[in-house]
């Protein structure tokens, strides 16, 4: 018999194949069992008659605990009735081990911080596998969208010697006798590969100490971040939104049913369109104070802030120029507003919020010298960063797409961390 999985099953109907998988559930109605088996591509209705299988393993699937490990013989017919549309008529079972205690995670309903404790196991289960289907999904059309537009990988590493995106979110460990961080951006490796390559991405885990609890963040989160050569500010947002919206059209195209067992609307996924809209940051303002919210200009947004601002609209929002001394020493002041920045954050629709962080940097030598002074930050970790404007220095501009917010907005979960299999979060690192 033809080993299959349940994910291509569809091609198998009317063959005996073998499905190795595990018990996923069961029920019985005198003469007839009903499991339900899993092999990671599918869950599946194993259907077994008395009389038609051997006798000892219709009474033993009885004893058989939920996940016990099975190889299931039978042939494959069509039954519209079933969840996947097909059914295994079985004519063997061969136990390959059996779970050896009852399954902790029953079929009802458990609270999160339980299933947290059980992640190990907790992603067998129907929707988690979904949802990391979906960002392995995420991850492959990145990937494709930047290979076939001319972005080459290149991978920055993991423990640097200074910090990107400000000192107080360090992960700071012991170097040989020196200090090192975990990376917060491949950024400005990214840089100096754009100078090298012209156009560049890095893919990778990014660490942040964020001491807040909030559904959105992460201690380690993974991000894309393109970089590019004589790319500007206007460039750069216009390929987010291509990147973007490619993004969303692969997973309704490849993904429908993932999809389908998150009972996600899809026809909001649907409305997503280039060109996205733009606002300023002063016009972001604006709209905040008309619905109320005590801001000023220059106050970062917060969680709720982003909500009211991307709900206004179907697609992503680009809010762009940024005050300067809100954002990172690196960007470029707008030659017109040296008050704002060329940078811009992109907000996901249905209140998910920043999804992009990016722009353009600073291609002036002095400039940059000056900012790296006013953040306090040590020069001589920082030598080869001003030689990329020593040295040819060019306009360039790059973003970072975290992954995990992606995935929370296009499976619409309401917290970030069922989009990653083993979330880093404030206080818990188990398991
Ligand atoms: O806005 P951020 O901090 O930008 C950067 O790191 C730039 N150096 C990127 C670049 O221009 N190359 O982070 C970018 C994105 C955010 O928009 C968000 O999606 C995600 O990374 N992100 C987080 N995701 C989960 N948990 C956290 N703690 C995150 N911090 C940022
Ligand atoms: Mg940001």
């Amino acid at each position: 018999m033809k080993k299959v999985r349940i994910g291509s099953i569809c091609n198998y109907v009317e063959n005996e194949v073998e499905i190795d998988g595990w018990l996923y559930n069961k029920r019985s109605s005198g003469s007839i069992k009903f499991l339900i088996i899993r092999d990671g591509s599918g869950f599946m209705q194993a259907t077994m008659i008395k009389g038609e299988v051997d006798e000892n393993v219709f009474k033993e699937v009885d004893n058989l605990e939920y996940e016990s490990a099975i190889k299931v013989f039978g042939l494959v017919r069509k039954e519209p009735r079933a969840t996947s549309g097909y059914e295994l008529l079985v004519k063997k079972i061969e136990i390959v081990s059996k779970a050896g205690d009852q399954y902790p995670i029953s079929l009802k309903e458990h609270g999160v911080s339980f299933l947290m404790n059980y992640r190990h196991l907790w992603l067998r289960s129907p929707r988690q596998n979904a949802i990391l289907r979906i960002r392995a999904e995420i991850i492959k059309s990145i990937r494709n969208f930047l290979d076939d537009h001319d972005f080459i990988l290149i991978d920055t590493p993991i423990l640097t010697p200074a910090a990107c995106e400000g000192t107080t979110t360090l992960f700071e460990t012991e170097y040989f006798g020196d200090k090192a961080y975990l990376t917060q951006s491949g950024q400005l490796y990214n840089e100096a590969t754009a100078a090298a390559f012209g156009r560049v991405y890095c893919f990778g885990p990014t660490f942040r100490a964020e001491k807040s609890k909030t559904r959105r963040h992460l201690m380690e989160f993974w991000m894309v971040e393109p970089e590019a050569a004589y790319v500007d500010f206007d460039e750069c947002n216009e390929i987010e939104e291509n990147l973007v919206t490619y993004i969303v059209q692969q997973v309704l195209k490849n993904k429908k049913n993932e999809l389908k067992v998150l009972k996600r609307d899809i026809s909001k996924l649907e409305k997503v369109k280039t060109p996205f809209p733009r606002i300023s940051y002063d016009e972001a303002i604006e709209i905040l104070k008309s619905k109320g919210v005590k801001i000023e200009w220059g106050d970062d947004f917060g969680g709720e802030d982003e909500t009211i601002l991307s709900k206004k609209y179907d697609s992503p929002v680009i809010v762009h120029r940024y005050p300067t001394k809100s954002k990172a020493f690196y960007m470029k002041p707008d030659p017109e507003r040296p008050e704002v920045v060329l940078g811009a954050d992109m907000l996901a629709p249905e209140g998910y919020g920043e999804i992009i962080g990016g722009g353009q940097r600073i291609d002036d030598y002095q400039l940059l010298e000056e900012r790296i002074k006013e953040h306090n930050l040590p020069r001589e970790s920082y030598e080869w960063y001003l030689d990329i404007r020593k040295f040819g220095g060019v306009p360039h501009s790059g973003f970072g797409l975290g992954i995990e917010r992606t995935v929370s907005w296009l499976c619409d979960l309401n917290h970030v961390r069922e989009t990653i299999p083993f979330p880093r979060m404030l206080n818990k690192i188990y398991p």
